[in-house]
């Protein structure tokens, strides 16, 4: 049976879809089956950060309707053929998506997946409740921002509420010569505010947006100190 990892936040434009494709390649990489649910209704964009924009002609909502089944919505990497993604749909909702339905979609995609990260919207509205009802566990990405934080520490509560008691945070778009100074907060401080522990840090690096654009996960160009990064963030969670 697999795990599944949900990936929060309460600010948007943390990184939950960077981190989801990037620690995705990582477990995948390691010979771990992931699937990345991407549960972004209406707004989706792992597919563009993986590069798979075309690939996708079947989404989450097709086959929660009948439209078509689940190997048709399961689209694998390229590349990487331990990887997939499931898209939620683009431009439009899925009619009467309860928890229930998450839940029972998540039990089935373990099956088949050592491992399912689901990139969840940002906030805490219902559609987080939503996203939250298949997960064992989850990481809730933050910067290195005070505003990040206060919202990071109400998902964190919220998720806790929701009864996912294994949670991580991992902070991300860290600037190096900012890391010590006293107008943001420092680690101590976000670990002192945040309920759940430390999974890990990633810089801020124009090779991780650039990868994006591009639809190219920065840690498929190999070894390096980001690669690694993500690394430890996947084992943190996974060991
Ligand atoms: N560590 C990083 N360094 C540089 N740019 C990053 C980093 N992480 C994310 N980004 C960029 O920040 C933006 C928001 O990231 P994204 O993963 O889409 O956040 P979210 O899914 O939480 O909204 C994107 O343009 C992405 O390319
Ligand atoms: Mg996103």
């Amino acid at each position: 049976m697999g795990s599944v990892i949900l990936l929060a936040s309460g600010k948007g434009g943390c990184g939950k879809t960077t981190m989801a494709v990037n620690l995705g390649h990582v477990l995948a990489s390691q010979g771990f089956k992931t699937l990345l649910l991407d549960l972004n209704i209406g707004l989706r964009n792992l597919d563009i950060y993986m590069g798979l924009q075309d690939n996708v002609l079947f989404d989450l909502g097709d086959y929660l309707t009948g439209t078509c089944k689940l190997s048709k919505a399961l689209v694998q990497d390229e590349k990487q053929e331990n990887l997939s993604i499931l898209s939620s749909p683009q431009l439009r909702g899925i009619k009467g998506l309860t928890q229930t339905h998450i839940k029972v979609l998540c039990d089935h995609l373990k099956k088949y997946f050592d491992y399912i990260i689901i990139d969840s919207p940002t906030g805490i509205s219902a559609e987080l409740t939503n996203a939250a009802a298949g997960a064992d566990m989850a990481l809730i990405v933050l910067t290195q921002d005070y505003e990040a934080l206060r919202n990071a520490e109400t998902v964190d509560k919220k998720l806790e509420a929701l009864g996912i008691r294994e949670r991580y945070y991992a902070v991300n778009k860290i600037y190096p010569q900012l890391l010590e100074s006293e107008a943001l907060p420092g680690l101590q401080t976000i670990a002192q505010t945040m309920r759940s522990p430390l999974a890990g840090l990633i810089a801020y690096d124009l090779n991780i947006h650039i990868g994006n654009n591009m639809g190219i996960p920065v840690v498929r160009s190999g070894e390096t100190t980001i690669t690694k990064a993500f690394e430890d963030i996947a084992d943190r969670l996974t060991k």
